[in-house]
């Protein structure tokens, strides 16, 4: 094989634009998803400062996160592949005994960070601070059952 079909072989993907059907390693889907939850803490960080006063006021900066964190939301859900554990996850087996209550979960942070950047690029300071207060409700809402400490 040429590499080039090498390479698109190795990836599960056909030729024409069907997919194969090959599993996602356990290890692969642990790594997506903790970076994203990195990426969304890159973004959190300066936000909670900014609301804790540690930091001066910026609206732009503020709702540039806001916006970022709403898109990563939605990325999320998809990396929780079936019974997906590695000694490196933090995920509880809890998570696909009641995927319904935790697909919920994830959805209310989705509508809350979603919520909190369109209302950050609405420009109301005490507003946005109000918003992100209720999607750091969402992100502990769901730590509380199903990350272990
Ligand atoms: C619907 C459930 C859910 C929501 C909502 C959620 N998390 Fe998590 N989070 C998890 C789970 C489960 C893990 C453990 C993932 C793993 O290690 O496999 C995790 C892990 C993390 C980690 C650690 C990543 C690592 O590398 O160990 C950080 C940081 C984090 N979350 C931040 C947040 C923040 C900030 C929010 C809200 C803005 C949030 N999470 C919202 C379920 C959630």
């Amino acid at each position: 094989m040429r590499p080039f079909l090498i390479a698109v072989a190795a990836l599960g993907i056909g030729l024409g634009g069907v997919a194969l059907a090959v599993p996602v390693k356990p290890g692969t889907a642990v790594a997506y998803r903790q970076g994203l939850y990195h990426a969304i803490l890159w973004n959190f960080v300066p936000m909670a400062r900014m609301v804790q006063g540690r930091e001066p006021w910026n609206q732009a900066a503020f709702a540039g996160n806001a916006t970022s964190i709403a898109f990563y939301s939605t990325q999320l859900l998809q990396g929780f592949t079936p019974g997906s554990i590695t000694p490196r996850s933090e995920a509880k087996p809890e998570i696909w005994q009641n995927w319904a209550d935790f697909s919920a979960k994830m959805k209310n942070f989705e509508d809350a960070s979603a919520k909190l950047a369109a209302v950050a690029r609405a420009g109301n300071e005490g507003a946005s601070k109000e918003a992100f207060r209720q999607t750091v409700a969402t992100c502990k809402s769901c730590h509380d059952k199903y990350r272990r400490e």
